[in-house]
């Protein structure tokens, strides 16, 4: 190879990270560029792709800098990033408007004109989704309907990080995981749906052209090369959402083991070897970023988050060990109190943006410590639904799970999880995330290793197994039926309390 390095970009919502990682899989430096988001109205996100580049720029050059690195040392650039979001650029390549984000909600009509104009079973079948809120093509649909003078100037649309691609290489350019999420793809072709692209008038030219997360999609340009200290005409390779890139992180790259990611938001995602589709389009069925394989994948908006919002309103001088602690002591099931996690509205398995949380059982015995596990074991009971979903979907063999994200550094949070799931958890050596993915990727799309696979299985290792304990799963067991009955009874609820 030429060059020692493997560069990861990694463009997220709240940062550009940048992150070198060697042949061997560690890791010597990073850098990352912390960024906010724009709300200019209530239930929409938006951020300038402007800053994406500045940031990468900043990023590149720090992680290059810190390290004594030269741009001749590092062999090839993977990328990833947020997924979902819409970036419009006009035929010279300039930015049309900011970019409308994967947790912007603007898009309710746009997302039942889609069902209406492609048919639910018929989208279903060629995307492996229904509409949602958060996937491009409804935002697409929004611009033209709202902005009609913006639409007139499209030439190119591109998700987050290929625009930075763009900027890297000057190619139109996309991975098949990310393309994927978009709505306009057919899941099994792993190409843009030509069906969906008439049926909704958008032009196939605008789109750019896909690849696999392995392949090279163009190389350093001189311009770039002088600004970030790149080699130009190093190779930049496909990588994928960060969703996907995360999984290769942890090695989730084969059926049977799922990736659990405990941030903020929580996602669970299960490699498949071909297309599953979820018969009513609970779960998000994308490409992964490798090669013919695909990935079923639940996604909880206020996993962590739900940690954290109960920390800063109801203990915020505490620190999580502190306050995690005494909810150690608590017996499985915080003698009947249950917690449903949806602070943010919810995703899988109930995409309802008015959805709320709730203690529920709360008696005059119960404790701070009560309430702390509760919330503990509320997220759980939220991502068994998605593996419910995964079982029901097909994927019968789940061996185990690996589990990363801020929240996975809780032991007690880790154990809760086994015995709700009645799987093994584990935790692995690599905790650098889909920074971390995107440099494996790009390793393998430059001959470092011979497949995804190869690589994940010479640098990924298990670090802490946890298993199931049986009193502990049957008590939760009985308790999960008693949680999935939540939502159904509150939902009404929810709908007219959002009108206060
Ligand atoms: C995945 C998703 C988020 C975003 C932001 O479907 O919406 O993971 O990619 O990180």
């Amino acid at each position: 190879m030429r060059g020692k390095y493997l560069l990861g970009i990694d463009v997220s919502t709240t940062a550009v990270k940048a992150l070198l990682v060697d042949t061997r899989g560690q890791v010597p430096a990073s850098a990352s560029i912390e960024q906010d988001f724009q709300v200019p109205k209530p239930l929409w996100a938006e951020q300038d792709p402007h800053l994406w580049w500045r940031n990468t720029v900043l990023g590149v050059r720090r992680v290059l800098q810190d390290h004594g690195v030269q741009g001749g040392d590092i062999a090839a650039v993977g990328l990833t990033g947020q997924m979902h979001g819409l970036v419009l650029l006009d035929e010279r390549g300039n930015v049309l408007r900011p970019a409308i984000l994967w947790n912007d909600q603007r898009t309710g009509e746009e997302c039942e004109e889609i069902t209406k104009l492609v048919g639910f079973q018929n989208l279903l079948a060629i995307t492996g989704n229904k509409a949602l809120t958060g996937f491009t093509a409804p935002k697409i649909l929004w611009v033209r309907r709202h902005e009609p003078q913006v639409y007139a100037r499209i030439a190119h649309i591109l998700l987050p990080k290929d625009y930075v691609r763009y900027r890297l290489t000057g190619e139109f350019a996309v991975d098949k995981a990310d393309g994927a999420g978009m709505l306009l793809f057919d899941l099994k072709r792993r190409d843009w749906s030509d069906e969906v692209l008439d049926k909704l008038q958008i032009p196939r030219m605008w789109l750019p052209k896909t690849f696999e997360g392995t392949e090279i999609t163009g190389t350093i340009t001189q311009q770039v090369a002088e600004e970030t200290g790149l080699r130009s005409g190093t190779p930049v390779v496909g990588g994928g959402g960060d969703q996907a890139a995360q999984a290769v992180g942890v090695g989730a790259v084969e059926p049977g083991i799922v990736a659990l990611t405990l941030g903020t938001s929580g996602v669970v995602f299960a490699s498949t070897s071909e297309p599953v589709i979820e018969a009513q389009g609970r779960l998000h069925a994308f490409c992964h970023a490798i090669p013919q394989t695909w990935h079923l994948m639940g996604v909880m908006l206020s996993a962590a988050g739900s940690l954290k919002w109960y920390r800063d309103t109801f203990a915020s001088n505490w620190g999580y060990d502190d306050l995690l602690e005494p909810a150690r002591q608590i017996a499985a099931g915080s003698e009947g109190l249950l917690f449903l996690p949806y602070l943010t509205g919810e995703r899988t398995p109930h995409p309802d943006p008015l959805a709320r949380a709730a203690f529920v059982g709360i008696t005059i015995r119960h404790t701070q410590a009560h309430m702390t596990r509760a919330v503990l074991e509320g997220v759980a009971f939220g991502l068994r639904d998605s593996m419910e979903l995964m079982r029901q979907a097909g994927l019968a063999e789940i061996r185990q799970v690996r589990v990363s994200g801020g929240g996975a550094r809780s032991a007690l949070w880790r154990q809760i999880l086994a015995d709700v799931m009645d799987t093994e958890m584990v935790t692995v050596n690599t905790v650098e995330g889909a920074a971390y993915g995107a440099a494996l990727l790009a390793g393998v799309g430059i001959g470092c290793w011979d497949s995804v696979q190869s690589c994940c299985q010479t640098v990924v290792h298990p670090v802490e197994r946890v298993t199931p304990q049986l009193d502990q799963v049957r008590v939760y067991q009985r308790l999960y039926e008693e949680y999935r009955t939540l939502y159904p009874a509150l939902s009404p609820t929810f709908n007219r309390l959002s009108s206060y």
